[in-house]
């Protein structure tokens, strides 16, 4: 076991992760939705006011950085990565580049940037970052994922894994079965639990240190389209039981994406599932917390409106949001 990398995991995911990492198209969508038109500087305006928000390090212990961002600065010349570190947040980086379909007849899609990796994370190393992040995506939909899609994905989540160690940066694994679709709570079950099943397969074949590693899934539920959604305790009750048959006990921590869940909901599950969590912690050994990018920013997002006189409410709307994460993490709230 790596004593050091351990102890960086465990940093990361002692409060919340925000994931502040939208890809170029992603932040265009994102800021669209507020009629605002995405650029560097109107996107550094926007981190910008996540990362000096009034005590954001009281419920936010890590922040995923995008390439873009990870060079940029507050409006006093002061790094992001510096600004973050100072108020003892840990900043970290997106390494893949996107995904690419396998054929055009089907949902299903791997994730590049395997190439030129080691190279990009000693620079990013060198920028401040601590923990990296890759997301593989999984589509629900008739014969999809298919096993090649969850073979090659899981295989690439493992390669990026021990490359990252190699390098002394903790790798958040992120396998996200999306909820787009009308499936069943238990589809996504079954499916959640046969992509992390290969996931930790193909990580231990690759001698990636498991105790190094934060896991990034899906929470449980229904699919999006579904008009029969299961309800929160369900929910819960199901993730913790895909976690518990899949995510071996050395892994230090769990943080769940939100996946378009309403910050309300998200926050709400998160809770639930601590609420079990703390009922047996020997049965769910992990530290369980949540890496959100819509549920943590969508609020303070829609509050600011691209409006400098709302900066400050902005601020105010995302710490509110931040605590109640956080509270949720503990499943205190
Ligand atoms: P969401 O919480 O908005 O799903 O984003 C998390 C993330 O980082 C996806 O890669």
């Amino acid at each position: 076991m790596n004593k050091q990398l351990n102890e960086t995991a465990k940093k990361v995911v002692a409060k919340t992760i925000l994931a502040a990492d939208e890809s170029t198209k992603t932040i265009t969508k994102r800021l669209a939705t507020i009629g605002v038109v995405s650029n560097p500087e109107v996107n550094r305006q926007y981190r910008q006011i996540l990362f000096t928000a009034n005590e954001i390090e009281k419920y936010v212990s890590g922040v995923i950085l995008y390439d873009e961002t990870i060079r940029q600065k507050t409006d006093d010349g002061i790094p992001f990565t510096k600004l973050l570190s100072q108020e003892g947040v840990i900043p970290g980086i997106k390494v893949d580049m996107g995904t690419v379909k396998f054929s055009d007849d089907k949902p299903d899609t791997y994730t590049e940037g395997l190439e030129g990796l080691e190279k990009r994370l000693l620079e990013y190393k060198n920028l401040g970052a601590k923990f990296a992040k890759w997301r593989s995506v999984f589509t629900i939909a008739g014969g999809s994922p298919t096993d090649e899609a969850v073979e090659k994905n899981a295989q690439d989540l493992a390669l990026y894994a021990k490359i990252c160690q190699d390098a002394e940066i903790v790798p958040i694994v992120e396998p996200e079965v999306l909820m787009d679709g009308n499936h069943s709570i238990e589809k996504d079950k079954e499916v959640t639990e046969r992509v992390l099943a290969s996931v930790f397969n193909k990580l231990k074949a690759h001698n990636v240190d498991l105790s190094g590693v934060i896991l990034k899934p899906n929470m449980v539920t229904s699919g999006k389209d579904n008009p029969q959604q299961a309800d929160t305790e369900t929910v819960a009750q199901t993730t913790l039981e895909v976690m518990k048959e899949t995510v071996p006990p050395e892994v230090p921590g769990i943080a769940f994406l939100s996946g378009g869940q309403s910050p309300e909901l998200a926050t709400r599950h998160l809770n639930a599932i601590n609420k079990i969590r703390n009922t047996d912690q020997n049965k769910y050994p992990w530290r369980i917390t949540a890496s959100f990018g819509r549920a943590l920013q969508g609020e303070a997002l829609e509050a600011w409106g691209g409006k400098n006189e709302n900066v400050t409410v902005a601020q105010k709307v995302f710490i509110e949001r931040a605590e109640k994460v956080f509270l949720a993490s503990l499943g205190q709230l």
